[in-house]
């Protein structure tokens, strides 16, 4: 990554987290992504050669400028879902012509997308919904793709019927990888 992009990305998750820090309401904290499961999900996000990714989550796009950065070179392109869109996050990703923001349910955006569309699903929303959204994140994976869930360790009891479902999948391999938060991986088997 070019390092003065990384230098910026580093100063917004330390704003993040100074402004996360003088908030009492937890839905008006930024929650950004932690910076080495930013760094996976962007070696991940050019491993696997994603086209169209999907980011349920938005906040101020910090997570989404790290993976339209790695779509940059992927030549790929990243719809980034949000129930409200906050004007910093169109503000932080106006530089990037490869995202479109979306102000949806994730769960609706999931259910309108086609069959095996998506490269690269990236939840970081509200927990205890994802459950609800089934079977549209794995309906709509592309074979070769990859869903990845954030606070996987940070809120394990809030991801464990989303994960049950991913594990009862034969279609799917996962592995929690222990960074960040906790990010579990979940992809085809071969
Ligand atoms: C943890 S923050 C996302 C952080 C972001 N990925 C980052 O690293 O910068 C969670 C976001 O999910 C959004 N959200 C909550 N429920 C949602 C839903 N059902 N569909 C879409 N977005 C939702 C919230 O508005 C909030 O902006």
């Amino acid at each position: 990554m070019d390092s003065a992009l990384r230098q910026r990305l580093d100063a917004l998750h330390a704003d993040g987290v100074a402004f996360d820090a003088t908030q009492t309401d937890r839905l008006l904290t930024r929650r950004n992504l932690e910076p080495a499961s930013a760094r996976l999900l962007w070696s991940l996000t050019q491993i696997i050669g994603a086209r169209d990714a999907v980011e349920i989550g938005t906040s101020n796009g910090y997570s989404a400028i790290w993976l339209a950065d790695a779509l940059t070179l992927t030549g790929g392109h990243l719809t980034s879902v949000d129930v409200e869109i906050q004007p910093d996050a169109e503000r932080n990703l106006a530089p990037f012509a490869n995202v479109s923001l979306v102000e949806a349910d994730g769960g609706a955006y999931l259910a309108g997308r086609a069959d095996a569309s998506v490269d690269l699903l990236f939840l970081d929303a509200e927990r205890t919904q994802y459950p609800g959204w089934w079977p549209h994140p794995r309906r709509v994976l592309r074979p070769g793709g990859l869903i990845a869930i954030d606070n996987v360790l940070s809120h394990p009891g809030e991801v464990a019927g989303f994960l049950a479902l991913l594990a009862a999948e034969p279609s799917l391999r996962g592995e929690t990888i222990e960074i960040g938060k906790g990010l579990h991986l979940a992809w085809f088997a071969r």
